[in-house]
């Protein structure tokens, strides 16, 4: 069947013929594995966004000179949706996500994405496929908008032609034990004047060597440094970090422009603020994290972003020790988070930021 939503961008939309939902374990979820029945895409070509469509989900044919593949023009975003205890279904802050999409798109030199066309988009998509939300304790739909560049053209310079994608994974809990992360000085993430604090593909890309050589040592993930001092906290390879020295919460500040500015992390700022807590946006050094660590001050230490939410850090690793952190059962300010956002998504409690959007 096709419907078309008539609004400045009109969207296509084509329904799968058969939908695969009952095939998949959502008891067994892993994440970033399943997706659901359609897809949104879109092309800017000749100055605007056009061929909106909603399918189902399928390869994207391309060019082999197509220049995202070669000089990395391209960005992406990570957002939920959640279905509330009575079962609607709820958008967490796609305002936030659209805003720094657009962020992402001016520093690469993208087009940025109109809101009608992402509201419309992300909703209508959402929609469609409302029933792969997961309503287990745990589960949310995992939604990833991304533009890409699309010139079949071998050479450096802005493409003129890009693509808008969306898809969505229904998923449960991304970390099932606390993370162990690691600290080194060698490899940097993110300088002062690059793409660190928005959402490049390409800054994924220069992390996985790293990364996977932390994994060999059995972390989870980097604590990435700064570049400049080597000696500044910045950000896990997906999560804003957050630690409890003594009985202040403190997280580091995004204004260098070399930490993504994360949604959870704003959330999570807000929550503590209004609700008492002692909290500062500083710089961390390592020694300051050690000596806390080893004078016993460091209470607690968490990871915040859309996939895992609010992810309690178990373990510290830097040069060949390892700093363990209290129980998780005792972290007072991690386990408070988790519980008030979990609540507000389940709409359990009242939505005073006006943070939920419903579908
Ligand atoms: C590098 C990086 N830092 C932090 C975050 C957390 O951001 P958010 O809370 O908006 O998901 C993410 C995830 O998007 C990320 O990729």
């Amino acid at each position: 069947m096709t419907l078309t939503i008539n609004r400045t961008y009109p969207i296509d939309i084509t329904k799968a013929a058969v939908s695969h939902i009952s095939s998949v374990n959502f008891d067994e979820l892993q994440f970033g594995k399943v997706f659901t029945d359609h897809m949104f895409e879109a092309d800017y070509l000749d100055g605007k966004w056009t061929n909106c469509a909603i399918k189902p989900l399928a390869k994207i044919e391309l060019h082999p000179a197509t220049s995202a593949l070669h000089y990395g023009q391209a960005v992406f975003e990570g957002m939920k949706a959640f279905k509330t205890t009575d079962g609607r279904p709820m958008l967490f802050r796609p305002d936030a996500n659209l805003a720094r999409l657009n962020e992402s798109c001016v520093r690469m030199a993208m087009p940025e994405i109109p809101e009608e066309l992402f509201m419309d988009a992300l909703h209508s998509l959402v929609r469609l496929d409302q029933d792969w939300i997961p309503d287990t304790e745990d589960g949310s739909l995992y939604i990833r908008p991304f533009v890409f560049a699309t010139d079949d053209f071998v050479g450096i310079k802005p493409s003129d032609t890009f693509k808008f994608v969306i898809f969505c994974c229904p998923v449960a809990r991304y970390y099932a034990k606390p993370v162990r992360v690691y600290m080194q000085q060698e490899f940097i993430r993110a300088f002062p004047g690059g793409t660190g604090g928005v959402k490049a593909a390409g800054n994924y890309g220069a992390t996985m060597m790293p990364l996977m050589h932390a994994r060999k040592m059995g972390f989870d993930q980097m604590l990435w440094i700064d570049g400049v001092t080597h000696n500044r906290l910045q950000e896990i390879g997906t999560m804003n970090v957050f630690v409890q020295i003594d009985d202040t919460v403190i997280t580091i500040p995004t204004t260098e422009g070399t930490i993504l500015k994360g949604i959870t992390r704003d959330s999570c700022l807000q929550l503590l603020r209004d609700n008492g807590f002692k909290v500062e946006e500083r710089d961390v050094t390592i020694e300051e994290l050690i000596d806390a660590h080893r004078s016993g001050r460091l209470h607690d230490a968490f990871g915040t972003g859309t996939a895992a939410t609010v992810a309690p850090i178990g373990v510290i690793g830097y040069k060949d020790q390892e700093y363990t952190l209290p129980p998780v059962e005792d972290r007072k300010v991690s386990n408070w988070l988790k519980k008030e956002l979990w609540s507000l998504r389940k709409g359990l409690r009242p939505d005073t930021y006006g943070w939920m959007q419903e579908i």
